[in-house]
This record gives C-alpha cells, sequence and structure tokens, in this order.
C-alpha cells in the first residue's frame, strides 16, 4: 500500500529523516511511533506530498508520489493541528470541504450521530471546545470512503465516550480492508486497535514488527516497558 524507499528529509541543519524505508500491506492497522520530534509528522506529510523530501522514494498503491498527484484522492488525512476557520458553523464546514472534493456519497451523518455532534451543527468553529473540535476532525477525515487513512495523533481531547467511538470507526473501516496509519502517545489505544507498530528513532525505522515481537526483542512482559526500554537504552 505505501512504500518508502530511503526517505531523507532535514530543515535547515535539523536532520529529521535519514534513511526510513517503510512497506506496509494492504489492510490493517499501523500504528507510527516515537518520541516527540522524531519525524512522524514529516513522515506523515511527506506520504502526503506536503513535505519535500531531499532523497528518497514514496510509492502508494503502486505509484510513484512524485509522478501523479492523483493519489492524493486516494487517502483520508487527519492533522494533527487543524486549521480551521473561526467564523464558520460546523455544518457549513461540513458542506464546504464536500463540494470541494466533489463527494456525492458522504457519511456524515452517521459519524455526527456517533460523536453526538448534533448540538453543535449551528456552532461556530471559534467556540468549539477543543475535544468537540477534534470530533469535527474526525468527521471531516471519516466521511469520505478511501483506502488509505492517516491519522496523526486521532485520540488529542477526546472524551471516553469519545475514545470508544473513535476505536470502534477504526475497527470498522479496518474490517473493510483499509490501511490505517496511525500515530499516538496513547500507549493503551495504540496496543489496543493496531496490528503492527512502527518506531521511528534517530531519523530511522528501529523497529518494525507486532507488539509480541516487540515484547520478545527487548525482553519486557508489557508494551509500555518495551517502548520505555528502547528510549532509556537511546538516552544512556
Ligand atoms: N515546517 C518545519 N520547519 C522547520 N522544522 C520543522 C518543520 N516541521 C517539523 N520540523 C522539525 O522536525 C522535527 C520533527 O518534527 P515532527 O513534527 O515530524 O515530529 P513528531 O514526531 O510528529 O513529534 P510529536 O510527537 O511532537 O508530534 C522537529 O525537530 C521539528 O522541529
Ligand atoms: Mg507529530
Amino acid at each position: 500500500m505505501v512504500n518508502i524507499i530511503d526517505l531523507h528529509k532535514s530543515f535547515g541543519k535539523n536532520v529529521v529523516l535519514s534513511g526510513v524505508d517503510l512497506n506496509t500491506d494492504q489492510g490493517g492497522i499501523y500504528a507510527i511511533l516515537g518520541p516527540n520530534g522524531s519525524g512522524k509528522t514529516t513522515l506523515i506529510k511527506s506520504i502526503l506530498g506536503m513535505v519535500l523530501p531531499k532523497k528518497g522514494t514514496i510509492e502508494v498503491l503502486g505509484e510513484n508520489i512524485k509522478i501523479d498527484s492523483a493519489y492524493r484522492n486516494h487517502i483520508d488525512y487527519l492533522p494533527q493541528i487543524a486549521n480551521f476557520p473561526n467564523n464558520i458553523k460546523v455544518k457549513e464546514l461540513i458542506r464546504m470541504i464536500k463540494d470541494l472534493r466533489g463527494a456525492k456519497n458522504t457519511n456524515e451523518e452517521n459519524l455526527i450521530r456517533r460523536f453526538q455532534l448534533e448540538p453543535f451543527l449551528n456552532k461556530k468553529l471559534g467556540n468549539l471546545s477543543g475535544g468537540t473540535k477534534q470530533k469535527v476532525n474526525i468527521v471531516l477525515t471519516f466521511m469520505f470512503d478511501r483506502p488509505l487513512i492517516i491519522l496523526d495523533e486521532p485520540t488529542t481531547g477526546l472524551d471516553p465516550i469519545a475514545l470508544i467511538q473513535l476505536k470502534e470507526l477504526i475497527r470498522i473501516e479496518k474490517d473493510k480492508g483499509k490501511t490505517i496509519l496511525i500515530t499516538s502517545h496513547i500507549m493503551s489505544f495504540v496496543e489496543e486497535i493496531s496490528d503492527e507498530i512502527v518506531f521511528l528513532l534517530e531519523g530511522t525505522i528501529y523497529f518494525k514488527g507486532t507488539i509480541a515481537a516487540l515484547k520478545e526483542k527487548t525482553e519486557q512482559p508489557n508494551f509500555e516497558h518495551a517502548i520505555a526500554s528502547i528510549l532509556s537504552k537511546h538516552h544512556a
């Protein structure tokens, strides 16, 4: 689904990605992990064509993304920080995004119900709480039915009920055969939903595999400790 070969990206002198190789199958949930500033968002934005790499190749659905930008129509993307216009209403924003994409069969009604957003549809985005904004962000991402879903910190600000709804939604999409890339710092969430983890450290993929394999490699019985053991070795 996504095939990345020898990806390099720097911002000025700051080397963020220095030889990332990553290959995902079609279908399944991949969690991209790594400490703050390790380059998760940069990697995601490179896949989306929002960050231009210095070197390397990215293929999505078998196509080199440099050659044709049409691949973007196969990706649903939830940004880590959504910059919504403050002065328009939730329902207006949903309509605008639908119109912009020229999409007809969208799923927003279901999603609005799932996240109990009905009372907020006529409110301006600038007046919403952080968690409610994130629910709108989620609706805008999932209302199109695309085969690759990329979620950058989707749990940010969500209350426990919304978190349960998000997990259910992600599982439903996975069961349709979709490929889902997720970044998260919430280890319990990652452990619950991901099929594989991809651990980004010092510019490259330090580990890719199942949580069971990570526990074995680090000789740690629990996931959180397995992650902590990698990080503490690298601090030492
Ligand atoms: N547009 C930019 N201009 C300059 N530096 C940037 C830019 N975007 C990211 N960086 C730098 O690249 C590095 C990686 O940032 P990135 O946002 O990819 O990290 P992350 O792993 O997503 O972190 P977090 O867990 O905090 O979301 C950081 O040092 C950051 O300061
Ligand atoms: Mg990030």
